[in-house]
């Protein structure tokens, strides 16, 4: 029987240059697509390894996107549904950078407002949606304009 990072490595294939982010919750790998926007449709190659067994977290996914290296801004959001993320930089087939997703302190046009009376669900064009980190460990974000604070709950049902 293999260990269950050499099953891994056997499913799917090192990439040469772009970005592979490990430690994403077993069933997180299609919202993070989604956050990262489709990277898919715009010419990326992507593996998904969904799934697997992790000796850290009982099982993971793995998502490998060949050619893209994630901007700092994207890493960030990485932290709002996959808080344990490691994001690896791949440049000529090695590890070159190693980041770990930190939630952002503000977010912008990101989330949206659960309380009906928010100026920012009422009037969405003068007042566009704005968030601040007002928790890491569960993660909480807060609503400038009311004060309404969302949840890893709410937080995970939005972007899923
Ligand atoms: N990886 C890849 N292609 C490469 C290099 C690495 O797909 N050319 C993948 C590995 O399969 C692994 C991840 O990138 O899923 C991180 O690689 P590495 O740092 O070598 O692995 P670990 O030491 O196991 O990582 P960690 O300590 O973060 O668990
Ligand atoms: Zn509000």
């Amino acid at each position: 029987m293999l260990a269950s990072n050499e099953a891994t490595k056997m499913l799917v294939t090192k990439i040469s240059d772009g970005t592979v982010i490990d430690h994403v919750s077993a069933g997180k790998a299609l919202s993070v697509l989604r956050l990262l926007g489709d990277p898919e449709t715009k010419g990326a190659t992507i593996a998904l390894v969904m799934n697997v067994r992790s000796s850290k977290m009982g099982r993971k996914d793995i998502l490998k996107v060949e050619g893209i290296e994630l901007s700092t801004e994207q890493i960030q959001r990485l932290a709002l549904i996959a808080p344990r993320a490691s994001v690896n930089i791949v440049r000529s087939y090695k590890v070159a950078a190693k980041r770990s997703a930190v939630p952002p302190r503000t977010l912008r046009g990101v989330l949206s407002c659960t309380a009906t009376t928010c100026v920012s669900v009422r009037e969405k064009d003068s007042a566009p949606s704005i968030f601040f980190l007002s928790g890491r460990a569960p993660l909480r974000y807060r609503c400038k304009y009311c004060g309404r604070e969302l949840d890893e709950k709410d937080i995970s049902a939005q972007l899923a």
